[in-house]
């Protein structure tokens, strides 16, 4: 995956696609072993792709927001130290969500409808093709439904 990444930058270069000047991560899941049935070391390794991306991308953490609804307190302590910016209020959410600039999107895993809400925020001509998604192959993203 790492690989991966670090082959993207000139990718998009090569294709004449904006280089992103922003990054966004959604779903990361929570990195606090305690209350999950997941194994954490899953977002762990998902947080080390997406700093690699920001890496990769020339982008400040300080450029870069990260959210998911099942962040503990410490998940959002550790990942504020790293330098980014974790939205908390509806608006603040909504306002991350809104991509006005080229922006790197990492989706591990995001549920459809949280992709519907990130697609309907960017339905225009100005900022659809900020959105440059990088996550897992979701069947049926061109369906009607
Ligand atoms: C299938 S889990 C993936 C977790 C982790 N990335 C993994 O691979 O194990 C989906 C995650 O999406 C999060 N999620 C649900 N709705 C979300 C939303 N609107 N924005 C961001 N994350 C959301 C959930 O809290 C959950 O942590």
């Amino acid at each position: 995956m790492l690989a991966f990444v670090d082959n993207l930058s000139p990718l998009i270069a090569e294709r004449r696609i904006l280089q992103p000047t922003r990054g966004l991560c959604l779903a990361l899941g929570t990195l606090s072993p305690s209350i999950c049935e997941r194994d954490p070391m899953k977002s762990a390794s998902q947080l080390v792709v997406f700093m690699h991306l920001l890496n990769a991308f020339s982008i400040d953490p300080s450029r870069a927001s990260i959210y998911d609804p099942a962040f503990t307190l410490l998940d959002k302590h550790f990942l504020g130290s790293l330098g980014l910016h974790i939205p908390s209020s509806a608006k603040d959410i909504s306002a991350t969500l809104r991509l006005e600039e080229p922006t790197v999107v990492f989706l591990p895993y995001l549920p459809y409808p949280a992709i519907e809400q990130l697609f309907a925020l960017n339905w225009d001509r100005a900022t659809l093709s900020n959105l440059i998604i990088v996550g897992p192959k979701y069947e049926g993203w061109l369906d009607d439904e």
